[in-house]
């Protein structure tokens, strides 16, 4: 069966990590015809917006993208494209995996936690306005209802995975309606889920566990705002941001990306981690039930990292971002191989 999938290049290392899990995908022999749409600084000026209506339009038609990360001018110019995406098309939960790989050298090596952020409100619902010239004001925003499907879906996800405790990250003791809000609708939510065990922590205190003990945790589940932070630091504790995959799931659509933003630091030097990338694409294709080759292309990742010798200067080698894609693809054949072989 061909899945016709979206496919956002972004900007800056965007379109290069995008072509690397394109390459790969394509070479695990799933069958994908690619829509390949522009957003982002590029489009602004032929037809005045970042985010045209032909991207949302091609997603709401195929239900399933892939996404390179877009830049955000800082303080000015247009609402970011991807809070923009997320709230236009309902995607309510961000998952974000993180998780210990061998072979990378990193300040734990036992991590295996995923994090749910909610995606669409708190802070980021951008309701914000100059009260006077000298004060500005952002309005947090926590609903019962984006607050039950996100705890819901952390649990569901627990549940399906087989991963014992779901943990919700809050405020409430100081923002006592609405981090309060969030908290008595996780906990109201956990009692629908006996099988999983259910703790909450204060934000604060939970980014110094997670520093600390962070293979304790299995499942997280935060208002947006801590999710964004959060997730940057636990991938701090496995190897980086090219390391961390991402999906924004809704109840129509869901895109993948990798966590990481643009990273105009390094942009076309042909030196970004495609990782991240590609994971993101492994979850798509568990989302589209190509599990098979999801299965492929993990075991692939997971053998070139292990090696080492293959992978980008953030990881310690010196490989390009094309060498690293290439060497997962050669890896993903042997495999294939000595399966063959083997049967
Ligand atoms: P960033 O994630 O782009 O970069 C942070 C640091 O991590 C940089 O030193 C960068 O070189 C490194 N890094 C990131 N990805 C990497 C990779 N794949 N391989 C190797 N090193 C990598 O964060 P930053 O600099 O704060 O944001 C840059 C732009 O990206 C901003 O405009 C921001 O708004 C945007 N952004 C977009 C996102 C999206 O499209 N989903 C998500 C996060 C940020």
């Amino acid at each position: 069966m061909t899945h016709k999938i979206t496919l956002i290049p972004g900007d800056g290392i965007g379109p290069e990590v995008t072509l690397a899990a394109k390459r790969i995908i394509d070479a695990s022999g799933v069958e994908i015809e690619w829509d390949v749409v522009k957003a982002g600084a590029e489009v602004i000026e032929e037809y005045g917006t970042p985010l045209p209506d032909y991207v949302l339009e091609s997603i709401k038609k195929n239900k399933v993208a892939l996404k390179g990360p877009v830049t955000t001018p800082v303080g000015k110019g247009f609402r970011s494209v991807n809070v923009t995406l997320r709230q236009n098309l309902n995607l309510y939960s961000n998952v974000r995996p993180i998780k210990s790989y061998e072979g990378v050298e990193s300040r734990f090596d036992d991590v295996d936690l995923v994090i749910f952020r909610e995606n669409t409100e708190d802070l980021y619902a951008g309701i914000e306005h100059m009260v006077s010239e000298d004060i500005a004001e952002s309005v947090k925003i926590i609903s019962k209802k984006a607050s039950d499907r996100i705890v819901r879906a952390a649990f569901d996800y627990a549940r399906k995975n087989n991963r014992k405790k779901v943990t919700a990250v809050h405020k409430a003791n100081i923002m006592k309606m609405s981090d309060g809000l969030f908290l008595k609708c996780a906990r109201n939510i956990a009692e629908e889920y006996k099988d999983i065990e259910f703790e909450d922590v204060i934000v604060d205190a939970m980014s110094m566990k997670l520093v600390l003990n962070p293979e304790k945790y299995d499942v997280l589940v935060m208002p947006n705002l801590y999710g964004d932070i959060l997730s940057d630091m636990a991938s701090g504790l496995v190897g980086g941001l090219g390391l961390v995959p991402g999906a924004n799931i809704g109840d129509d659509a869901a895109v993948f990306e990798p966590a990481h933003g643009s990273a105009p630091d390094i942009a076309g030097k042909n030196m970004s981690n495609p990782v991240a990338a590609v994971l993101s694409g492994i979850m798509m294709l568990n989302h589209i039930g190509e599990f098979e080759a999801a299965l492929k292309i993990e075991k692939a990742v997971a053998d070139v990292l292990k090696e080492g010798k293959n992978v980008t200067a953030d990881l310690g080698g010196n490989a390009s971002t094309v060498e690293f894609t290439e060497a997962i693809i050669k890896a993903m054949k042997k495999n294939s191989t000595n399966l063959k072989v083997c049967l």
